[in-house]
């Protein structure tokens, strides 16, 4: 009885939720969409949430784990990458309005005579909004990336390093994309915000947000935990586990 009960309780909640979402057979037209697109481009698994208005539709589709054959489900976990930038973006703008900054305050005023780039003119000059657009000019070489760095070397040793970063192009010219430059705007984040960059992720972006699962990875172990999706490629007509080098 209790079961039957539940069950009455989760099929009103799902159709109510896509009636809100969903006119018609739309959705039946989406779930097909997406699934003929993950076979087609070989994706393992992915999740999708569609809001309108106050009403959220989310749907799991694929695999989440081979070895276990876990399903992709509406909590797993993906490794999101660079859409992290758009994280420590939001979180500098809630530190930019509770410090009255604004986004063109200069780097230099923000973190001090001990950072710096690798000209007067740069360290002098640069705003949150040239790190933010890509514009610094500076090379973002790859390399430290995929070579990882000495678990010795601390974030803020990194962004004190940011001054040996050749130039490649003038300050402000045209676009190079950096990850390195959104590394430094994390640290800003810190020195406005008083806690590590993860903690302000957490306490005020997370937690605010209800995004109760959500988390910072700080370990290679953490990529194959097991609420995480996890990393393939997909190599001569199947999926092979992925290095996880690049996590180090
Ligand atoms: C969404 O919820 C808020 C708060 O309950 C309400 O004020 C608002 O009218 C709702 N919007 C829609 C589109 O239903
Ligand atoms: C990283 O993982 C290892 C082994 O799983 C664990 O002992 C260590 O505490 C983890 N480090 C952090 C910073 O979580
Ligand atoms: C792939 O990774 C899993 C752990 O998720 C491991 O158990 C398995 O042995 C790996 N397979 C190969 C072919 O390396």
């Amino acid at each position: 009885m209790r079961y039957v009960f539940r069950y009455f309780v989760a099929a009103f909640v799902l159709t109510s939720a896509r009636g809100a979402v969903f006119d018609g057979e739309t959705e039946q037209d989406v779930v097909e969409h997406i699934q003929s697109t993950l076979e087609c481009r070989h994706v393992p698994g992915m999740t999708v949430g569609i809001i309108k208005g106050n009403d959220t539709w989310t749907r799991g589709f694929g695999t989440a784990d081979f070895k276990s054959g876990r399903p992709v489900d509406g909590d797993t976990l993906f490794i999101i990458g660079s859409v992290t930038k758009s994280f420590t973006m939001t979180l500098l703008a809630i530190m930019l309005t509770e410090n009255k900054l604004q986004w063109t305050a200069k780097i230099s005023d923000i973190l001090g005579k001990e950072y710096g780039f690798i000209d007067d003119y740069r360290t002098r000059e640069t705003t949150l909004r040239d790190l933010l657009s890509h514009r610094t000019g500076l090379a973002n070489p790859v390399s430290g990336i995929m070579a990882g760095f000495p678990p010795s070397i601390t974030r803020e040793d990194l962004c004190k390093r940011m001054r040996f970063l050749p130039e490649v192009i003038p300050f402000r010219d045209s676009f190079i994309y950096s990850n390195y430059m959104y590394m430094l705007l994390g640290h800003v984040t810190e020195k406005l915000g008083g806690d590590t960059w993860e903690n302000l992720m957490k306490s005020r972006i997370f937690v605010p947000l209800g995004m109760k699962s959500t988390k910072v990875l700080k370990n290679t172990s953490d990529v194959l935990a097991s609420d995480m999706a996890h990393p393939y490629i997909y190599k001569d007509d199947s999926f092979e586990n992925s290095t996880l080098d690049i996590y180090e």
